[in-house]
């Protein structure tokens, strides 16, 4: 009985459909690459330009925020917190050492002159980025009365300076204008 063996370049085949595979592969990745590269400024062309997204601005009435109460609002896909201050947030604010801070700065560094009552910061942690309780009705304020990150205990003063905890700065204070005594114009 004839055992059916192949020969041995018949095997060649299968071997050259492997090397075409991956030349067909190596071939559609340098494609998909090359496509990439083509499609990438016609995407990035519809993307707003760098000034556009620096105009990017929101208007916020403060009018209904009474002392003690902080609103929560999204600004460039960030949160942003407008908070206004007691007499009492301002004088423990004022009160503290500031070179004795972690991040130098007084109140008056981080509010505008003649409105020390309405701290608008970001609502992001200075640590890792997340959102600090606070800002809301009823949430903790932390040690210092201000903010409290709980991801890894961050704790901010009522001038939103770091105190306590793994963050390295206070809470960023985004560009703002008053447009009227009660309403902020944010970026
Ligand atoms: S992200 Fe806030 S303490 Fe780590």
């Amino acid at each position: 009985m004839a055992t059916e063996t192949r020969p041995l370049d018949a095997q060649l085949p299968v071997e050259g459909e492997r090397r075409r595979d991956f030349l067909y592969v190596a071939t559609a990745s340098v494609a998909a690459v090359g496509a990439g590269a083509v499609v990438w400024p016609l995407i990035n062309q519809m993307n707003p330009s760098a000034d556009v997204l620096a105009l990017a601005s929101i208007d916020l009435d403060l009018s209904a925020v009474q002392p003690g109460q902080a609103v929560k609002v999204s600004w460039r896909g960030k949160p942003v917190f407008a908070r206004h201050l007691t007499p009492e947030e301002i004088a423990s604010a004022n009160k503290v050492d500031v070179a004795s801070l972690r991040d130098p700065q007084s109140l008056a560094d981080r509010t505008k002159p003649g409105n020390a009552q309405w701290l608008i910061t970001l609502g992001v942690c200075t640590h890792l980025g997340c959102v600090p309780l606070g800002a809301g009705e009823g949430e903790v304020r932390g040690d210092f009365g201000g903010y409290f990150c709980p991801c890894h205990g961050s704790h901010y003063d009522t001038a939103a300076r770091v105190r306590k905890g793994p963050a390295p700065k206070n809470l960023e204070v985004p560009a703002y204008v008053f447009k009227t005594p009660t309403s902020v114009t944010i970026g």
